[in-house]
């Protein structure tokens, strides 16, 4: 294999130009993948290029046929020559069901990890919601698993945006800590957590017992946005403290346009994302730190 076939990020249509800007980081080419979806929704997945290492770059949001595709691209790199795989994957799924919460129910973490991990020699991800389970080795036994701190990449951000020096961190429920305490550590700033109950999908309930919210700017920091109804919850409840101004920092957003709309209902003006997943509401670029991660 030639020197300029070595290393190269490749990436799936639709978030191809996250791929490039991988690349770009990287001082590596990029290419696409072909996608092709038959009438009955079966998908082929074709490689047009090779590389002895290659990055294969896909957030696994909305992840069902997405997850059948990076396999088959794995294997289309490995028949193409590829020695070593190396995943990256900001968006990282089914780390949310980490156990057995009601008798009967899959453990979707422990059977995801055994599904991807065969396939690839390396993965690196950001903030993937390990609370239970303690690091990404534990999920995808025998390759280098790699969680990448999603607080510190956003505290970078609002480091170089400038911050007020007296707002006060809030991870709007206990397992939130370990976004926002990096987060508020990497910026000196006071940082607490809220109490939540999840009824349902979309029926939350979030109890502030400490912090001092009277007068203060609050800044909401969590891993995902899905339903929006922890953020509301936590900014209702922040208000209700005498919060006297409010934004939103999440690694992951998935929310849709009505939960956006929800969001300036409550009062919140600024939501602020990673751009992992494709959002409206995007404005921190992820490509700096998951190119440092591969160089290390
Ligand atoms: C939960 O453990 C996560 O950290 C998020 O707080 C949660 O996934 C957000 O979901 P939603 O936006 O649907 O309330």
């Amino acid at each position: 294999m030639s020197g300029k076939n070595k290393l190269a990020v490749f990436g799936f249509p639709g978030t191809y130009p996250a791929a490039k800007a991988l690349a770009r980081e990287l001082g590596v080419p990029a290419h696409q993948i072909e996608v092709h979806t038959f009438p009955d929704h079966e998908t082929r997945v074709r490689v047009l290029e090779r590389a002895e290492t290659a990055v294969l770059y896909r957030p696994l949001h909305d992840p069902n046929a997405k997850i059948f595709e990076v396999i088959q691209a794995a294997a289309a790199l490995r028949d193409m020559g590829a020695k070593t795989i190396e995943m990256v994957c900001p968006y990282l799924p089914y780390m949310r069901q980490d156990k057995v919460f009601r008798k009967g129910e899959a453990l979707s973490q422990t059977i995801f990890g055994k599904v991807l991990a065969p396939w690839i020699d390396g993965l690196t991800a950001v903030e993937p919601h390990l609370h239970r389970t303690r690091t990404l080795d534990e999920v995808f036994e025998g390759i280098r698993a790699i969680a990448l701190s999603g607080g510190k990449i956003m505290a970078d951000y609002v480091r170089q945006k400038g911050f007020d020096q007296n707002a006060l961190v809030l991870g709007p429920d206990v397992e939130a800590w370990h976004t926002a305490r990096p987060f508020a550590e990497a910026l000196g700033l006071e940082w607490v957590t809220a109490a939540k109950k999840r009824r349902g999908d979309r029926t939350v309930e979030v109890r502030l017992k400490d912090g001092d919210f009277k007068g203060r700017r609050v800044i909401i920091v969590d891993d995902v946005i899905s339903t929006g109804m922890t953020v509301i919850n936590a900014a209702r409840a922040a208000f209700a403290k005498g919060a006297a101004g409010l934004e939103v920092y999440a690694v992951h957003a998935l929310f849709d346009q009505k939960t956006a709309q929800d969001f300036k209902a409550a009062g919140i003006k600024t939501v602020a994302s990673c751009d992992g997943v494709p959002h409206p509401s995007n404005k921190i670029p992820l490509a700096p730190a998951l190119a440092k991660a591969l160089k290390a």
